[in-house]
């Protein structure tokens, strides 16, 4: 069923739903309420929050993918469109970006439409209303699925990559970007500091956001899946030599696996 679009003033984020957001039932709804409030401001805060490290992980995700001229690619929850444009810009045959929050995806497509050099590549890039749950791609139909910053985001990670495995073609790659902490106390504790206290305060000023988005994003990264449960959902759906990236001393980390034949 599809989910309507959300004008009330009722913060997304507030109070007791950022316990466990994951445990929340209208999830999806609050996430996308949350998306369509910050997509104007949501690339210069990732760039700044993440002093400019985001564009390059989303680098080496599309680097490890090997990407061949002959590849489909889908990136499910693509927001503004950056991993699908790297993967255009690597020479992928096809990337179809797929995102559930209308106002992310336009600016997506702005953003495709200034990119220069797509075009003389012979790229093509769409842009598709979808749920990552659900997408609306036939079995075994492309060679990459990627994800980045979004399987934390959906209602259900575990079945979000059976999902994917479905739509990839045997031997076909998936790639999720994701935050996680670092493993070094005094990093993770400096970590828990900026993200904790500084950052919500700052974006939400930036974004001029009263979703609670910015105090979601650290309370879903503290209580989302491990690095140890994502590679156990991807080998539970049928990933094989499933590795782990790390990028950044541990702040976010690149999960690549095969879908077996
Ligand atoms: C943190 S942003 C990441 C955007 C982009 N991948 C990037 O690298 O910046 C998360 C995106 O996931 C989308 N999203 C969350 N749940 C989704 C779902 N179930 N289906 C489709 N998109 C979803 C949101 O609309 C949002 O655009």
């Amino acid at each position: 069923m599809p989910i309507m679009p959300d004008r009330s003033d009722e913060p997304a984020w507030a109070g007791d739903n950022l316990a466990d957001p994951h445990a929340v039932a209208d999830k999806p709804r609050r996430v996308r309420k949350m998306f369509a409030a910050i997509a104007r401001s949501y690339d210069l805060n990732n760039r700044i929050h993440s002093l400019w490290r985001d564009q390059r992980w989303r680098r080496c995700a599309v680097a490890l993918c090997r990407i061949k001229s002959s590849d489909v690619v889908a990136d499910a929850a693509c927001g503004t469109g950056d991993l699908a444009l790297a993967f255009a810009r690597a020479g992928a045959h096809r990337v179809i970006g797929l995102d559930f929050t209308h106002e992310m995806l336009t600016l997506a497509q702005q953003k495709a439409r200034r990119a220069s050099g797509l075009k003389s590549q012979g790229s093509g890039l769409l842009f598709v209303d979808a749920d990552a749950m659900r997408l609306p791609l036939p079995d075994r139909s492309v060679d990459v699925v990627s994800i980045a910053f979004g399987i934390r985001n959906v209602a259900d990670p575990v079945a979000a990559v059976a999902e994917f495995a479905r739509v990839l073609r045997p031997g076909g790659r998936l790639c999720i970007l994701e935050f996680s902490t670092p493993r070094n106390r005094l990093l993770r504790w400096m970590h828990q500091l900026y993200c904790g206290r500084i950052m919500p305060l700052t974006a939400s000023l930036i974004a001029r956001d009263r979703t609670g988005a910015y105090r979601y994003l650290p309370r879903s990264v503290d209580t989302f899946l491990d690095r140890d449960q994502v590679t156990a959902a991807m080998t539970g759906a049928g990933f094989q030599n499933v590795a782990m990236h790390v990028q950044t001393f541990g702040i976010a980390v690149i999960y690549l696996g095969y879908r077996a034949a």
